[in-house]
């Protein structure tokens, strides 16, 4: 390319092209190895910032657009994970990309109706006791629902915490639910704090699943 140029142009010319290529390659090492976005090649930088942007731009239509993508049968999916979980009252469990808490709600009702069916259990064996026995003890074990469960939805977008929030809030959800803003490839919790780790469509979306 630098044929026909004079020789300080020319050289100038190289300079400029080594001096860009270097440029590229220490943007690239600060940004990490290169790797893929659908058909284009980004570095793993670039591809958390596009994922980034995909659900902070859809947070909204979200839920909408998942059941009219998979005419409805992730909600099947994610009742089979469920029920292969088999929560019990007591259980600790962790949501990576949470998102709009879809699993955290069916591991809520999922272990309200175990512990319900536990109460109904207990009734029934204490048929001795009076009245106000029975109601006192029903008035303590419903008001915790859950029996000292938990559910932690931690997910990396701000937007699909806020509508997953909005969803908990209107139905009802807040008994052992939390919220934490995170990255998959840094949790932000201690080892063994949780009995059960989910993540449920989520793991194509982290880029370094090594980590
Ligand atoms: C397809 S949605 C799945 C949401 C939910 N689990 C469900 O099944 O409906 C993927 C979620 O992964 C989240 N996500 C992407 N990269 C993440 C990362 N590195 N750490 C945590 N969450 C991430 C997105 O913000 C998004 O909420």
């Amino acid at each position: 390319a630098a044929a026909g140029l004079c020789p300080c142009r020319a050289l100038l010319a190289r300079c400029g092209g080594a001096l860009r290529a270097l440029c590229g390659s220490v943007r690239g090492l600060a940004a990490g190895p290169a790797t893929h976005f659908g058909f284009q090649t980004v570095t793993e930088a670039e591809r958390r910032e596009k994922i980034y942007q995909v659900f902070e731009s859809v947070a909204k239509k979200y839920d909408v657009m998942n059941d009219s993508m998979t005419l409805g049968i992730h909600r099947v999916w994610k009742d089979i994970l469920m029920h292969k979980m088999n929560p019990s009252p007591g259980t600790l469990l962790l949501d990576v990309a949470g998102g709009t808490g879809d699993i955290a709600f069916r591991f809520i009702n999922y272990v309200r109706s175990v512990r319900e069916r536990q109460l109904q259990r207990k009734l029934k064996h204490h048929q001795n006791l009076s009245w106000q026995e029975i109601s006192e003890s029903y008035q303590e074990d419903k008001s915790k629902s859950l029996g000292n469960s938990q559910v932690v939805v931690c997910d990396i977008n701000k937007e699909m915490l806020k509508v997953g929030k909005q969803k908990a809030q209107h139905l009802g959800y807040s008994e052992g639910l939390s919220w934490v803003l995170g990255n998959a490839e840094e949790l932000p919790f201690d080892d063994d704090k949780f009995d059960v780790y989910t993540i449920a469509f989520g793991i194509r979306n982290v880029t370094r699943i090594d980590l």
